[in-house]
């Protein structure tokens, strides 16, 4: 099976507060966006990216990454979910992946993914034929407060997950689920947030918590560290 990628890179980085967008920061000497996009490309059962990019991305085109046939670039929009529905109808006309079942999307702020956790989530979808995303249990207690910031009380911790990326849906499920709730103004944060929306099936599957989002500045050593771990770890 092979599963196309949509990988939303289109984002401006505001809370990382640098002169350039996040995904264009070099981590090891490479761009968070190729970090990112070459580990996906190195999974078996991935042989197609579609990068969603900022209409006024000047930062793209000089990377090798843009010379290779395996990675369509489309236009993004306002939010997160503009553009991942860009990149999800060009997976539907695009020939090499055209009514591809099963698309996931995955953010461009995330290269430290693990092929391993990727594989779990497409055994998932072909032994149940139901779609899911990578998740980690939450370790913290967990407080539930007022506008005040007064304790109100603490959440049970049980089945409580920390929303990571690929998600991995039928990709006509998908476009359909996001295209309704934009419509009805519903609040969709994930992929998976427009699936339960829309009354469709969405299961997590329990996956590697360093799986970070490179959000803040002080992640960028994180995740550098996290890079270099998984080097050794490969080779030895
Ligand atoms: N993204 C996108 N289009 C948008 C907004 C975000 O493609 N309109 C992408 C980002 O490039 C990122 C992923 O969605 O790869 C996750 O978003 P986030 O971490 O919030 O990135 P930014 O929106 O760029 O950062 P910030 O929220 O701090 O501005
Ligand atoms: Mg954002």
């Amino acid at each position: 099976l092979q599963v196309p990628v949509v990988v939303p890179a289109a984002g401006i980085g505001k809370r990382m507060a640098s002169d350039i967008p996040k995904q264009y920061l070099r981590l090891n000497g490479k761009t968070i966006l190729e970090h990112t996009v070459e580990r996906l490309l190195s999974h078996n059962n991935i042989s197609q990216v579609i990068l969603a990019l900022h209409p006024d991305d000047k930062y793209f085109q000089s990377l090798p990454l843009a010379q290779n046939p395996n990675v369509k670039t489309v236009i993004g929009g306002d939010e997160r979910c503009d553009s991942v529905l860009a990149g999800l109808k060009a997976v539907n006309e695009n020939p090499d992946t055209n009514n591809a079942k099963a698309v996931m999307v995955h953010d461009a702020a995330r290269p430290c993914v693990s092929l391993e956790d990727i594989s779990n989530l497409i055994k998932h979808y072909q032994q149940t034929g139901r779609g899911g995303i990578l998740a980690s249990p939450v370790r913290d207690t967990m407080k539930r407060s007022n506008a005040q910031q007064q304790i109100l009380h603490t959440e049970a911790r049980d089945n409580l997950w920390h929303a990571l990326t690929p998600q991995l849906f039928n990709t006509v499920e998908l476009i359909s689920a996001i295209e309704r709730s934009l419509k009805e103004g519903a609040v969709i944060t994930d992929e998976a947030s427009a699936m339960e929306y829309c009354g469709y099936a969405a299961d997590v599957i329990p996956a590697r918590s360093d799986n970070i989002k490179i959000t803040q500045p002080e992640d960028l050593h994180l995740a550098e560290f996290i890079l270099q771990q998984q080097y050794q770890t490969n080779r030895n």
